[in-house]
């Protein structure tokens, strides 16, 4: 064969591999209102940055007359390429050869670049579009599974690792996903379940849909499962490169600083009023938020799941941060089993790679009753404890109002190693509130008094005489556990110069072999 010849080889060979299973299927995943996997990474990546890897692998399997259908690539492509410039490690599985579904050697594949990832220390993203083991692979199918999972372990608090669903996404095929850091699901065409539906019917009786046992909606809302919902895949492909611009590439670098235009020592009047005189009134704490970061933006994280608490990532003077915020106008910002456990895995996040946090406070407390007890509130509130004392980024703490009790503690306190913790005026940093307060310590002189009107008159002097007392942060203050009494307005500009301060800060956790936090 003439050089030429060889090299005309190639190209058709290329070009072979890169219809994956044939114009019918791509037309098939078109019409569903899907991309194809090679699509899908154009999106993604910055332009002509892809290179592949291992395009003409094919599976080694010759029963089921799979010997007659073999497709180069192997129903996953997988390569590195850039965004914004920063390397990524990617794999996409290719549902137009046969369903996506993982073979043993598509397997290795993925395993190849999570290896590769893990060296050079880069993040690694996968996209999942696929029918799960390749059944005529049987065992192999699941061993490469585990395979893959025991790298996801591997790889957690070292580099990055984000999965976005792009189409199905079952049985066992849903753990790596979980392992992961970040999970994007695309609505109506996405789903993740252990378990399918006429599975489901068999074993309890059930009768439900896969968009309702599975869908992007119910892992937005009711699960936690994914932590973005995508209208479709462009959204998703293009909130993955927005994720990324906030993190490092790995757990030994800062995530990138950008230069930003927006002035750090800006004064936002507007907070000065943002707290209702009446403390029972809710305000939106994402008001609170959009002032005070880099040009207003912030990417929020589990925006509709535990709505109580909001996480999500913010730039300040063009330096990343996670922020962890309750959430007063949902159940008047209430941490509870779910917006704990929400909480604790953002601040891990956040602290494996060294992104600051900063802490946003307006807590009423724990959510009592039988319903919290019995879910395991004890649990989830230790984990979001456990999370916040164990961490050791900058944590800078800002009480807006309401700090109580259990739940003042577990919102990164000084004693919890809170770097600065700050207070507005506004703040009440007690026990409890008055109302209850006044009920526990006046309840048999409340009692006492026959006369309802003059009952409500003694129980609101009480009231306010604990307000006056305790209901401030100057006590807080007075004893060290708040740094400072700051003026709402002058928030953003506090912020910034807290992070240059803390930008070198160093702490260290005694050596273990891992913590125990509780699960
Ligand atoms: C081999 C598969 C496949 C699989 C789909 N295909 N899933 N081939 N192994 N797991 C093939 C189909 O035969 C078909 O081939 C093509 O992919 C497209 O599939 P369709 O069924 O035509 O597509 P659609 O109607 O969109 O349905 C998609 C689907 C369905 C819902 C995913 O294919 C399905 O239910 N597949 C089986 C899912 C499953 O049970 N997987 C095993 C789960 S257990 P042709 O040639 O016709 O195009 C598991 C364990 C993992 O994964 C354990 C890890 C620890």
């Amino acid at each position: 064969m003439a050089n030429q010849d060889k090299i005309n080889e190639l190209i058709e060979k290329r070009a072979k591999a890169k219809m994956g299973g044939g114009e019918k299927r791509i037309d098939s995943q078109h019409a569903k209102g899907k991309l194809t996997a090679r699509e899908r990474i154009d999106i993604l990546l910055d332009d002509d940055s892809f290179e592949e890897f291992d395009m003409f692998v094919t599976h080694r399997t010759k029963s089921f007359g799979l010997d007659k259908q073999v497709y180069l690539s192997d129903g996953v492509v997988t390569g590195h390429g850039t965004i914004d410039g920063r390397i990524v490690y990617i794999f996409a599985q290719d549902f137009t050869v046969f369903g996506g579904s993982l073979s043993e050697t598509y397997a290795l594949k993925i395993c190849k670049v999570m290896d590769m990832a893990m060296k050079i220390g880069v993040p690694v993203i996968g996209l999942n579009d696929s029918g799960g083991a390749r059944i005529q692979e049987g065992v192999r199918s699941l061993a490469g599974y585990a395979e893959i999972f025991q790298r996801n372990i591997m790889a957690s608090g070292v580099i990055p690792q984000i999965s976005s669903i792009l189409g199905p996404c079952a049985g066992g095929a849903v753990y790596s996903p979980a392992l992961t850091d970040f999970t994007i699901m695309t609505d109506k065409t996405s789903y993740m379940f252990v378990t399918g539906p006429k599975v489901v019917k068999a074993v309890t009786g059930e009768v439900v849909t896969t968009e309702q046992l599975g869908g992007a909606t119910v892992h937005s809302t009711k699960s936690g499962v994914s932590h973005f919902l995508a209208e479709n895949d462009g959204e998703n492909l293009i909130l993955i490169r927005k994720l990324l611009s906030y993190l490092p590439s790995n757990n030994l670098e800062d995530p990138p600083a950008l230069t930003t235009s927006d002035p750090i020592d800006r004064l936002d009047d507007v907070l000065n009023d943002i707290i209702p005189e009446n403390v029972n009134q809710p305000y939106d704490i994402l008001d609170v938020i959009s002032i005070i970061t880099d040009n207003g933006e912030f990417l929020e994280v589990h925006r509709n799941y535990a709505r109580n608490i909001v996480v999500g990532f913010a730039r300040f003077n063009g330096r990343s941060v996670g922020i962890v915020a309750n959430q007063p106008k949902f159940y008047a910002g209430v941490l509870d089993c779910e917006s704990s456990r929400k909480a604790a895995r953002f601040v891990r996040f956040c602290d494996g790679f060294n992104i600051p946090i900063v802490t946003l406070v307006d807590v009423p407390g724990f959510l009592p009753g039988t319903g919290q007890e019995y879910a395991g509130i004890i649990l989830h509130g230790a984990k979001l404890l456990f999370a916040y004392g164990e961490a050791t980024v900058p944590k800078l703490t800002i009480t807006l109002r309401k700090s109580y009790g259990g739940a003042h503690d577990v919102m990164s306190c000084k004693q919890l190693r809170g770097d600065l913790n700050y207070a507005w005026p506004t703040a009440e940093i007690a026990v409890m509130g008055a109302k209850g307060a006044v009920e526990v310590l006046e309840g048999s002189n409340i009692r006492k008094i026959e006369d309802a009107k003059e009952k409500l008159h003694f129980i609101e002097e009480k009231e306010n005489e604990y307000n006056t007392k305790f209901a401030n942060p100057y006590i807080a203050a007075k004893y060290g556990f708040i740094d400072d009494v700051i003026e709402p307005r002058n928030t953003r500009f506090r912020i910034i110069r807290g992070l240059e301060l803390l930008a070198n800060k160093k702490e260290v956790n005694p050596p273990k072999k891992h913590s125990n936090i509780p699960l």
